[in-house]
């Protein structure tokens, strides 16, 4: 281990994966962020162990529900027998998920999604977080800015709300609404009569998935549009831009599902990105530090090495103009990274970010993963400067 503060993020990561292993939810929490990321893109000395168990747990996770699981929770949450309410309801699923399982139905005559939460999950979740406070201990040594018992109460009320599909229900109607008569972005509307805290049925969209997109570049511009424009103009991040998340449309068109990883997000935090970003942007490691510090995410006087490690890391990728953003690249700023230890460590003693921008960095990050996995060019500071400047309009 090249330095002591890695050393104290390797504990960080033992300890977390111990826990994972053992409980049910961790092992759900492995199965998504394998399904988020390239599991090959995991730093050494971690790469294998890592690599192993989130595989291990991503086959774990894709047991289906049985025909008459699915139909006990319809019942329950309706009470009333399912062939009640739907004119139809396929009994093979489109999806299973770690969480959850979507089948195609058809209500008041038109095509609908019914997502069913895992049965037990919810509860099992429940009991399991009270573990997440064994890992405050090893949180705190290896970010020594950041405040444990906030993140860690975070992570549980955010780990809770995934679990509530009336929550997702509301979350999605906000997002419907909010972009009727948008050109390009949509969100299928929720049929709010039948949610219910383990099912949310909504119109049927759709599309290929981004995987299948017809023109990558467009997509992950339009995605860029979306994520960014969520948290400025309505001042919600959705945190799980999956591919699987987002259909694209014969138009090009982007219809974006799954609203149970969400943040509410303020807006100036939103407004305060954008100094991040021109500082970045022009390699000013002062003017970074001052928008960081705003941000309360770093002191200023660690702007530079922030520059440094960045523009080290990133390589063309961290300055304007166009380029490309795939597996290679992140592979290249991966090992690039690991080269400075020394600036890595420096970070991770001096950084602060705040818990409320734990869920939108997992947003950004897993938005950046999913335009990676797909492989796409674009010049992104100007796509991002675009959509933090203009929002959805
Ligand atoms: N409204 C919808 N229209 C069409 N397909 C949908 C719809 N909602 C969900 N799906 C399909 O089901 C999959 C899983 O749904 P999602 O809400 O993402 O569940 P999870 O939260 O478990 O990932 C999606 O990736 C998509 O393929
Ligand atoms: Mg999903």
């Amino acid at each position: 281990m090249p330095s002591e503060e890695l050393a104290r993020l390797d504990a960080l990561l033992s300890v977390g994966l111990g826990l994972a292993r053992k409980a049910r939810s961790g092992r759900l929490l492995l199965a998504r962020i394998a399904d988020s990321i390239d599991v090959g893109w995991i730093p050494r000395p971690w790469g294998d162990e890592i690599a192993a168990e989130l595989e291990a747990a991503l086959v774990g996770a894709a047991e289906p529900l049985s025909d008459r699981e699915v139909h006990r929770v319809l019942r329950d949450a309706w009470g009333s027998r399912p062939e009640d309410e739907l004119d139809d309801l396929d009994p093979d699923p489109v999806a299973v998920t770690p969480a959850a399982q979507v089948h195609r139905g058809s209500f008041d005559g038109k095509p609908v999604a019914v997502k069913v939460l895992r049965t037990g999950l919810a509860a099992s979740v429940r009991q399991d977080l009270a573990l997440v406070e064994l890992l405050a201990g090893p949180l705190g040594s290896a970010f020594p800015g950041v405040d444990p018992a906030a993140v860690t109460r975070e992570f549980r009320e955010r780990v809770l709300e995934e679990l509530d599909l009336e929550h997702e229900a509301e979350v999605q109607r906000r997002f419907h609404r909010a972009l009727r008569g948008h050109p390009f972005l949509s969100v299928p509307a929720p049929v709010t009569r039948l949610c219910h805290e383990s099912v949310l049925v909504s119109e049927w969209a759709d599309g290929v998935s981004l995987w299948d997109a017809p023109d990558s570049d467009l997509a992950a511009a339009r995605l860029i549009a979306f994520a960014i424009g969520a948290a400025v103009t309505i001042g919600v991040s959705h945190a799980d831009l999956h591919p699987d998340n987002v259909l694209v449309g014969p138009d090009g068109g982007l219809t974006i599902l799954d609203f149970g990883a969400t943040r509410r997000v303020d807006r100036d935090r939103a407004a305060g990105a954008i100094g991040v970003l021109d500082a970045l942007a022009a390699a000013d490691g002062e003017a970074l530090g001052h928008a960081m510090a705003a941000l309360a995410w770093l002191p200023a006087a660690n702007g530079p090495a922030a520059i440094e490690l960045a523009r080290h890391a990133l390589g063309e990728l961290g300055a304007p103009g166009r380029t490309r953003l795939d597996d290679a690249a992140v592979l290249g700023a991966r090992d690039r990274a690991m080269q400075r230890p020394d600036l890595i460590g420096e970070l991770l003693v001096a950084g602060s970010p705040p818990a409320e921008d734990l869920w939108p960095a997992r947003g950004f990050a897993v938005m950046l993963a999913t335009i990676a996995r797909i492989g796409a060019a674009g010049d992104w500071f100007a796509l991002l400067r675009t959509a933090l400047s203009e929002g959805w309009d």
